[in-house]
């Protein structure tokens, strides 16, 4: 159906599996793991509502905690672009797990790539 949101397309349980597998990779991971808190339930409940709206699907991240301004919000932390990728690459192997059909896959991926890129504030310290 032509009309669906990608949001829709993906279904909200597919899309929390999405982010709890996410953020079970994030957690292990040697760059992310020290920016992140030890305890992610929160992080994962508001990741959950930023993507739904992000896809399309009710704007529940906005109704609980107002204007996203994403980049704002991580300013507080040092993304450089090896982070970025990183975080990226946690999003691939979740995205494989839960197994995306390819369309919707490469759209919602590729703007992942183009919101990761604007998080990055710092530069990686081998530059
Ligand atoms: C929060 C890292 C990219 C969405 C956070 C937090 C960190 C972080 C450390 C704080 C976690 C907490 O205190 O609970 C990163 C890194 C990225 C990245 C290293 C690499 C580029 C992204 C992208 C998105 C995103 C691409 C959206 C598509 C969020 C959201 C929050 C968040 C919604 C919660 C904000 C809030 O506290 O309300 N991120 N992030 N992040 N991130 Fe990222």
């Amino acid at each position: 159906n032509p009309s669906l949101t990608p949001y829709e397309v993906i279904g909200e349980q597919r899309l929390s599996e999405l982010v709890d597998s996410f953020y079970d990779k994030v957690r292990k991971h040697p760059l992310l793991k020290p920016i992140f808190p030890d305890d992610l339930t929160e992080t994962a409940r508001k990741q959950k509502q930023f993507l739904t709206q992000f896809l399309g699907g009710p704007p529940l991240y906005t109704e609980e905690h107002g204007h996203p301004m994403l980049r704002a919000r991580h300013l507080a932390f040092p993304i450089t672009p090896k982070r970025a990728h990183a975080w990226l690459n946690c999003m691939k192997e979740a995205m494989d797990e839960v197994g995306l059909e390819e369309e919707v896959r490469e759209y919602f991926y590729n703007r992942l790539i183009l919101t990761a890129q604007h998080m990055i504030n710092t530069p990686d310290d081998d530059e």
